[in-house]
């Protein structure tokens, strides 16, 4: 049995304190703290079964009971706990993304060097069982050599401005689970990348000074060429699928839907739209991403999602901005840190 606190009670904190108390059988959550910690977030947080609850994450730091953390909190505060928390010897489940400054990341990556402690970030979508099949089929050569990479990610509502503007803009938090995916799929890392991009959906967004479409092609390092199309709004749902094509065939998935149930009549053929946001689609995967870290730990195996992958998407993020604001390829090695 694993010991964790959790740092950060939002959406996120949420999601993984539900998933670990029903799914995750050989961990248990000691503490949780947040600074707006209220009665309503305590009374649900004691109904999950949770011990303690508080403000301050240091007391979660210095409990020597508690063997992992769970980084949840707003993504400024990612780096710097992430440091204090493997000085205090905890192992580490971080949100994506670490952070959006690669130096600081590097400080993560220097400060984990002959640590012990195990660092996982918060890339879930390789833990989903659509995209997990995908990899899978590449894995077993079913595929052949991957020659062509196409990951369709639109979300169902833009974002307000004002988290447009604070979070980083769309590179580095939306499409950045898609710069994962790519790596993820073609089992290396990009080597050139090129945006096309608009402001379609709001101009609010563009107001803000970010972009809220984009077609996003990546020359990888084995030959292979990828694709990435997102949408901050797709009118019928959250669009998540992906298509693998090589020398042998090729693997696609289908969005997830409350059921497969297709309706024939005289007005047409429908079925069910696309399940709705990230909290209906991915919840399978918070639960497996986190019961391998826990396997981690107690195994002594490395993590499914390290520190350089954190780092890695970040780096993508930042060429494809390069990418727009000077309207030509970018190569990853531009990118100096
Ligand atoms: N993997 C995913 O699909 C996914 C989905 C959503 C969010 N995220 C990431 O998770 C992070 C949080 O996102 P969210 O949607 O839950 O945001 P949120 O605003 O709902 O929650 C963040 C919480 O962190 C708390 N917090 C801030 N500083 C803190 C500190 N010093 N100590 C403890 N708690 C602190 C805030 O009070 C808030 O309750 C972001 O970095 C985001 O990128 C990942």
């Amino acid at each position: 049995m694993v010991t964790v606190g959790i740092i950060g009670a939002g959406r996120i904190g949420k999601v993984h304190t539900e998933s670990i108390c029903n799914y995750v059988r050989n961990a248990k959550i000691k503490t949780v703290a947040d600074p707006f910690m209220n009665e309503t977030t305590e009374h649900w947080l004691k109904s999950m079964g949770v011990e303690n609850t508080c403000k301050d994450y240091h007391e979660i730091l210095n409990d020597p009971e508690i063997q992992a953390v769970l980084i949840c909190s707003s993504t400024n505060t990612h780096s710097p706990i992430s440091l204090e928390a493997i000085a205090a010897g905890k192992h580490v489940f971080c949100e994506k993304p670490i952070d959006h400054d690669l130096t600081k990341i590097k400080q993560v990556v220097e400060a984990l060097k002959g640590s012990g402690i195990k660092y996982q970030v918060g890339f879930n979508r390789r833990h989903d069982h659509n995209f997990a099949a995908v990899k899978q089929a590449i894995v077993d050569g079913k595929v052949g050599d991957v020659h062509i990479i196409k990951i369709t990610s639109r979300d169902p509502e833009p974002p307000s401005a004002e988290y447009a503007a604070v979070s980083g803009g769309m590179f580095l938090d939306m499409t950045i689970h898609d710069f994962d995916m790519v790596r993820f799929l073609a089992g290396c890392d990009a080597e050139e990348i090129y945006v096309q991009s608009a402001v379609l959906v709001d101009p609010a967004i563009g107001e803000a000074g970010d972009v809220d479409t984009a077609v996003i092609t990546l020359k990888m390092e084995n030959g292979a060429i990828a694709v990435i199309d997102n949408s901050r709004r797709a009118a019928y749902g959250y669009d998540q699928r992906a298509e693998v094509f090589g020398s042998k065939g090729m693997v696609a998935t289908a969005n997830d839907t409350l059921s497969t149930a297709v309706l024939s009549n005289a007005e047409g053929v429908t079925g069910e739209k696309p399940l709705y946001f990230f909290l209906e689609r991915y919840m399978q995967s918070f639960a497996t991403e986190v019961k391998g870290f826990i396997h981690a730990i107690e195994n002594d195996t490395d993590t499914l999602v390290g520190v350089e992958d954190g780092l890695k998407p970040v780096l993508m993020g930042i060429a494809a901005k390069k990418s727009v604001e000077e309207h030509r390829p970018v190569k990853l090695s531009e990118i100096v840190y």
